[in-house]
């Protein structure tokens, strides 16, 4: 299955792909494309290096949300992508895009959902004082950081934590979770049925 990954910025999940392909973990998977909505990200870098083609579509250079999702959907088409993975991806995709791909888009957010949704969720997180977070690995829909969840996984939080030591121990957690999830969409092996997700290994 050819899969795009979106992107916004360092891209560590991305290389968490890259890594997952290199070594074999992604049998099911080619990582076909790499966009990203801003210019000069790193992630970028990471994606040339690894020899997958890697374009900006910078969403600054349209009026509208649904313009900039039609010239997504564009490049999507180009390299039939028939799946979609969002590393770090911070911008919401309206019902538009996500119904052209409904149950084959994955996204992973820093929290366990359906707590602290959207930016900033490690640092919603500490400003809570909840005693866990972890990460979450879902299928999007239509909302923000929701839709049926693949894996979860926690982490406890420390007295001590601030947002960027408890952001780098969610992050060890999506590194794994992320591609073993991307192989299992890959291989057909997750069915939604009534918004929960089942897992054939
Ligand atoms: C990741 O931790 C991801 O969960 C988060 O952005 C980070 C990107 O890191 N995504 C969200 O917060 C989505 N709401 P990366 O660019 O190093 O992969």
């Amino acid at each position: 299955m050819r899969i795009a990954i979106l992107v916004s910025g360092s891209g560590t999940n991305l290389q968490a792909l890259l890594d997952a392909a290199d070594s074999g973990r992604l049998q099911s998977a080619t990582l076909a494309l790499v966009v990203s909505n801003r210019p000069n990200v790193k992630a970028l870098q990471r994606g040339a290096a690894a020899g997958v083609p890697t374009i900006v579509i910078d969403h600054e250079a349209f009026s509208t949300r649904h313009e900039f999702e039609e010239e997504l959907l564009l490049a999507l088409r180009e390299q039939t992508v028939e799946a979609v993975v969002l590393a770090g991806f911070m911008r919401i995709l309206s019902p538009f895009f996500v119904e052209k791909f409904e149950h084959r888009i994955l996204n992973t957010h820093p929290a366990l959902c359906p707590a602290f949704p959207g930016i900033r969720a490690p640092q919603q997180a500490i400003e809570a004082g909840v005693k866990v977070s972890g990460c979450t690995v879902h299928f999007v829909d239509a909302g923000v950081d929701t839709g049926p969840i693949i894996f979860q996984e926690c982490v406890a939080v420390e007295p001590d934590d601030t947002a960027a030591t408890l952001h780098a121990r969610i992050q060890a957690l999506e590194h794994r979770l992320l591609p073993k999830a991307t192989e299992l969409l890959a291989r057909g092996a997750l069915t939604v049925r009534d918004g929960r997700v089942e897992v054939r290994s």
